[in-house]
């Protein structure tokens, strides 16, 4: 299942005889959904057959960046990065490394292989278990800047303090532990380095257990439930008995659209909020 170079005939061959649910479907949907969205744009017979205009997450990170002015002067970490577009264009913009971090192993698998042939290659779900190959060309060939590691964006392989600046998109509903998370994001980052949150809290006890969620249960409470009301009180001193003291919260911004394409007849839209950071002194 982790091999890349079988033939379009044979791997709709392993997708029939695997079926649906099955590992290798699952695989194929992530490539298909995070590989259309973050590379579709440089495919150009998209958008096909036009129901999504692909390109969600470029139009989300740009804005993301436009408060960030202060200079990053070394190296960048992207958590859960997916198929890794998001890494690239980071270099590109601060023209410095990056190192994109996820732990689906064929996301990252097709990310490394840009590196290597300047080439993303993806199964683009049409229906069903009936995807299309697609390879698209990028101008990402040997880019020495990019690296991707698999690992645990709640159990990182870096020392304190490392990073200057900090990206996860769409990653907080996604993990066991929203909140360990949070820390090890913080712990990672420079005194000063700035950092981008953005999530759409889909909370789904499939992913993060219900005890877990930061938000979305508990509505007689303070923060009446409310996700991004519990978010700023972790970060901000005293605001929460586990407020994460170290990060502080710069800008907010509202309802950036984000778009994860499903099949051919089928889209999810979210609004997301995003939520810029500094790593603060610590005392
Ligand atoms: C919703 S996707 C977002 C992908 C990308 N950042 C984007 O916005 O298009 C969440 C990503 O986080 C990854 N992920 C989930 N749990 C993770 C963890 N504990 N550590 C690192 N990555 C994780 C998934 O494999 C997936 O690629």
């Amino acid at each position: 299942m982790k091999r890349n170079d079988y033939s379009e005939n044979m791997e709709s061959l392993l997708g029939d005889c695997m079926g649906p649910g099955s590992m290798f479907d699952s695989i194929r949907q992530y490539l298909s959904t995070y590989g259309f969205d973050h590379y579709g744009d440089l495919d150009v017979r998209e958008p096909e057959p036009s129901n999504v205009i692909p390109g969600s997450v470029l139009g989300l990170l740009s804005e993301s960046l436009e408060k960030i002015t202060t200079p990053v002067n070394g190296p960048i970490i992207d958590l859960g990065c997916s198929v890794g577009r998001t890494s690239f264009e980071l270099s590109k913009k601060f023209n410095t490394s990056v190192i994109g971090i996820d732990l689906n192993f064929s996301m990252l698998q097709a990310a490394a292989n840009v590196i290597e042939t300047g080439r993303f290659t993806y199964p683009k779900r049409t229906e069903g278990i009936a995807y299309d190959k697609k390879i698209i060309e990028t101008d990402f060939k040997d880019n020495n800047d990019v690296d991707f590691w698999v690992c645990d964006g709640l159990n990182l392989p870096f020392f304190d303090s490392l990073f200057s600046f900090g990206l996860s998109l769409n990653l907080l509903d996604c993990v066991g532990s929203p909140y360990l998370h949070l820390q090890e994001f913080a712990r990672v980052l420079k005194q000063g380095a700035n950092a981008i949150i953005s999530t759409p809290y889909d909370w789904s006890p499939s992913a993060v257990p219900v005890e877990n969620w930061l938000g979305g249960h508990s509505q007689r409470s303070e923060s009446k439930g409310r996700s991004e009301t519990m978010l700023r009180s972790l970060f901000s001193r005293g605001g929460h008995p586990d407020a994460i003291e170290t990060l502080e919260l710069i800008f907010e911004k509202q309802n950036l659209p984000w778009t994860v394409r499903i099949h051919n007849r089928s889209v999810m839209n979210y609004s997301v909020h995003v939520m810029g950071l500094k790593k603060l002194m610590v005392e």
